[in-house]
């Protein structure tokens, strides 16, 4: 993934592209790259370099030189190392030719051997630099750009989302589109592109989606998108309303734990928020003592509800199964949920690794739903994942915390969560939110289902808000004895043991996940029973074990069986247990104790604590925990 953002106009670029790039950081910040055709030597003028937020704010005081058209580049490294020559943009052997590329080139390798061949040379380990070579030799073989981008797109696998700047045609951009998302907004005299519109959001809501399979010739005044026949596309303009909004750190020292802070509300906020979804779209057409009658707004609010979801009351009550898919911790989330579904709604629940899940035989079933959960809704493999679904006409629903997103856009219903902007890389906020949702919209089908009356649903929400409610509360007790004693002991250990069962094993998962991105300590998670089938060879002084208990009397059981294998083998535990949970607490080394909550909703409760435990650690070890190494807030390549 890369963030991309270009302008065309009749105005100075130079600021817009750096405040642009500032603006999608998130989507990679291993280097930076900015290019011009500078106004006065009528020259491409470049500057990149490894780094992303200070190179930015340095390049933005140092670099002088300023034009009306230009593009700049956010990188996530896929192919060379992080460094200053590997930063995009690229150039042709002339330097007359600028690309930058978000995506992968697949083999890459052969046409880079031919082009060295016919006497190319090569500065970067690039996928795309190859793009930049293959162009020019294309140009030269073809009468026209845009046939010539044609023959491109005839040759160049894999997925992009490339600009192109002609130092010979200073007037124009060439953008050219497959997977991997852009957008346009249309100025008075002036044209913005980027990967995602925030990186122009206060410039105009005029916004042409360029089209999977298309590219564009954008002027200041013009857009012309073709398909990759050549045919002319009319595509239209969309506007837009949602704006970007500078999120700041207000007393925190990290966002991380901003927003570890801020999920009680988050979760409040959303649950709230899709309570409204049936009264925004349905109650007008009640009448006003209907709208007074608990049982009748609920039923509406459900028809409503399945509305904006893209589905049918009668498509519920007859659902045979549910899908799950997602990446990351939005698969952890999905994970918890199939108990949710499962369990409350009584309805068959299959969680499917996004990556994993189209080379994997699909049925087509079309008594099936498929739920796509994604923080960023751009997650390159969910997305694909989604295409593939509806490819084949099954159902599809979004659960995402950004409504512009384009798995929002792709899906033929969403729920658009309302955790609010979250800037650190390590999902927290938006995790808790996923699972809240997820508890929310199962118990939503299992009332249209039958399976509960309008009492448990309410207490269904209640026990939600005392779940986030623990979850802040826990975190408030713990916090001294964490910061003080526990991480600064913990991070000294370099790697871990997760155990758990049931609903907490993904949660566990989750935990392993959070410590390994954030602190950088490995850290490997098991369901406890497994325990005995290997890993507790690994057991040892060394390694201390994680376990997170669980609130089934039969299951904790064994959880205690667990916790006892390991301490017979000097193994050390630290245990997340319940109330009343004496012989975990006894058999642990170190105990955070949790008031109980509704059994399903013990992941909530408990993640105020692990999150906080792990970011400590992170900080212990002066690891920067919102923008660790290698990684990006959102994965747009497969
Ligand atoms: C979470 O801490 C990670 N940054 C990562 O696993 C993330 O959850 C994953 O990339 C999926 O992202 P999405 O929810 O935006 O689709």
């Amino acid at each position: 993934m890369c963030g991309i953002v270009a302008y065309v106009g009749d105005k100075p670029c130079r600021q817009h592209i750096f405040d642009g790039l500032l603006r999608l950081e998130y989507r990679g910040y291993d280097s930076a790259g900015f290019v011009c055709v500078d106004n006065k030597s009528k020259r491409f003028c470049c500057h990149k370099e490894a780094g992303m937020v200070d190179i930015v704010k340095k390049m933005s005081e140092t670099v002088t030189c300023d034009g009306s058209i230009g593009m700049g580049h956010t990188r996530w490294a896929t192919h060379g190392i992080v460094n200053q020559v590997n930063a995009h943009p690229h150039f042709n052997c002339s330097r007359t030719i600028a690309v930058v590329h978000n995506g992968i080139i697949e083999g890459f390798e052969k046409i880079r051997a031919s082009l060295i061949k016919e006497g190319h040379e090569f500065c970067s380990s690039t996928d795309s630099e190859v793009a930049a070579h293959l162009f020019s030799t294309l140009l030269e073989k073809n009468k026209s750009i845009s046939s010539a981008v044609i023959a491109l797109t005839q040759k160049l696998d894999g997925a992009y989302a490339l600009i192109y700047m002609l130092e010979s045609h200073p007037d124009k951009l060439i953008v050219i589109r497959r997977k991997s998302p852009m957008v346009i907004g249309v100025g008075n005299n002036e044209m913005f592109v980027a990967s995602d519109f925030l990186a122009f959001s206060d410039k105009t809501n005029q916004i042409i989606f360029v089209p999977d399979d298309s590219f564009a010739i954008v002027t200041k005044d013009n857009v012309a998108i073709y398909d990759f026949q050549g045919n002319l596309l009319n595509v239209k303009i969309d506007t837009i309303n949602a704006t970007y909004a500078t999120v700041d750190k207000q007393n925190f020292e990290h966002f991380m734990i901003k927003e570890i802070y801020e999920q009680k509300h988050a979760i409040m906020r959303t649950i709230n928020f899709f309570n409204t979804i049936g009264s925004m779209v349905s109650t007008d057409n009640l009448n006003e003592s209907n709208k007074k009658n608990p049982l009748i707004t609920h039923a509406e609010n459900n028809l409503s509800l399945w509305r904006q979801l893209g589905v049918t009351a009668d498509q519920i009550s007859t659902l045979k199964t549910i899908n799950l898919v997602a990446a990351g911790t939005s698969w952890h989330a999905a994970r918890i949920a199939q108990f949710f579904f499962e369990m409350i709604a009584k309805i068959p629940t299959h969680v499917y690794l996004a990556s994993e899940f189209r080379y994997m035989p699909l049925f087509v079933n079309k008594d099936s739903l498929f739920i796509m959960l994604s923080q960023s809704g751009e997650t390159a493999d969910t997305l694909e994942a989604l295409r593939l679904v509806n490819s084949l006409d099954m159902q599809t629903i979004a659960i995402t915390n950004v409504p512009s997103s384009s798995i929002v856009r792709e899906a033929s219903g969403f729920l658009p969560m309302q955790a609010g902007p979250e800037i650190s890389v390590a999902a927290t906020k938006t995790f808790t939110s996923q699972v809240a949702s997820l508890y929310w919209l199962a118990n939503r089908m299992a009332y249209e289902r039958g399976m509960i009356n309008l009492d448990q649903l309410k207490i269904a929400q209640d026990d939600l808000f005392i779940a986030a409610e623990i979850l802040e509360t826990t975190l408030e007790t713990n916090k001294l004895r964490i910061t003080q004693e526990l991480a600064p002991y913990y991070a000294k250990f370099d790697k871990f043991i997760f155990l758990s069962r049931h609903i907490n094993y993904p949660f566990a998962l989750e935990a392993a996940l959070k410590l390994k991105e954030v602190s950088y300590i490995f850290a490997q998670c098991y369901p406890a029973g497994e325990l005995k089938h290997g890993p507790i060879a690994l057991v040892d002084e060394h390694t201390p074990v994680v376990i997170f208990s669980v609130l089934d009397e039969l299951i904790y059981n064994k959880l205690v069986s667990n916790a006892h294998e390991v301490k017979t083998r000097r193994g050390h535990v630290i245990a997340f247990a319940f109330e009343g949970q004496t012989e975990l607490i006894d058999a642990a080394d170190v105990a955070f104790i949790i008031p109980r909550v509704n059994p399903l909703l013990a992941p909530i409760a408990m993640s105020g604590i692990m999150q906080f435990f792990v970011y400590q650690m992170a900080r212990e070890l002066d690891r920067p925990p919102d923008k660790p190494r290698n990684l990006a807030k959102s994965v747009t390549v497969e």
